[in-house]
């Protein structure tokens, strides 16, 4: 359907200009001349480019269905790293495993659409401390007997805004940080994709 438009405007576009071509070419001997368009160097681009980079990400994770886990996570660049914090509240006493997965997709009532973990160096699953992992094993967050869980981790050599528009996932069991290919830590309870954090906003 919208292609079909696309194309549509673009035949309406061409016969447009054909027709316009005499008017146009009439109207420019007394057109005043337009200022020079502003320089479009490769520099100026990569200014513009890094300028707009995210630091500081943010994810408000709710509930799959049946669940009712609810949080809010921050992920800021600490140089080389990123520091990721946040509380999580309504789970159940423990521990549960606790991931970036790959897409920033929520259409699935059960969270699957956020594909798998977050791998850009196929690697294998594995805990967050091991020589080899997924950049989004994050390991467990534990919750108390109130079911809150605080946390603060670090992601080691990694750039928050590769992470912006993906999922944070918390699932329903412990991620036994070995089993492939995803810790078999079971369903997930709780999904929210990663954004651009508004920095005016430090709650
Ligand atoms: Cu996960
Ligand atoms: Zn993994």
């Amino acid at each position: 359907m919208k292609m079909r438009f696309v194309q549509r405007s673009f035949v309406a576009l061409a016969l447009a200009c054909c027709v316009a071509v005499p008017a146009f070419a009439v109207q420019q001997t007394t057109a005043t001349p337009r200022p020079a368009a502003p320089p479009t160097t490769g520099a100026a681009h990569s200014e513009i480019d890094h300028a707009h980079v995210p630091q500081h990400a943010v994810a408000v994770v709710f509930p799959t269905q049946g669940n009712d886990v609810r949080g809010v996570v921050v992920l800021q660049q600490d140089g080389d790293d990123i520091t990721v914090r946040g509380r999580m509240i309504n789970l159940t006493p423990g521990k549960h495993g606790f991931h970036i997965h790959q897409y920033g997709d929520l259409r699935s009532v059960d969270g699957k659409s956020a594909g798998g973990h977050y791998d850009p160096e196929g690697h294998d699953h594995g805990g967050p401390d091991a020589s080899s992992h997924h950049v989004g094993d994050l390991g467990n967050i534990e919750a108390n007997e109130e079911g809150t869980a605080e946390f603060k981790m670090t992601i080691k050599g990694h750039k928050v805004h590769l992470l912006v528009g993906r999922a944070i996932v918390v699932h329903e069991g412990e991620d036994d940080l070995k089993s492939q290919p995803s810790g078999a830590a079971g369903p997930r309870a709780g999904v929210g994709v990663v954004g651009i954090a508004n920095p005016e906003d430090n709650s």
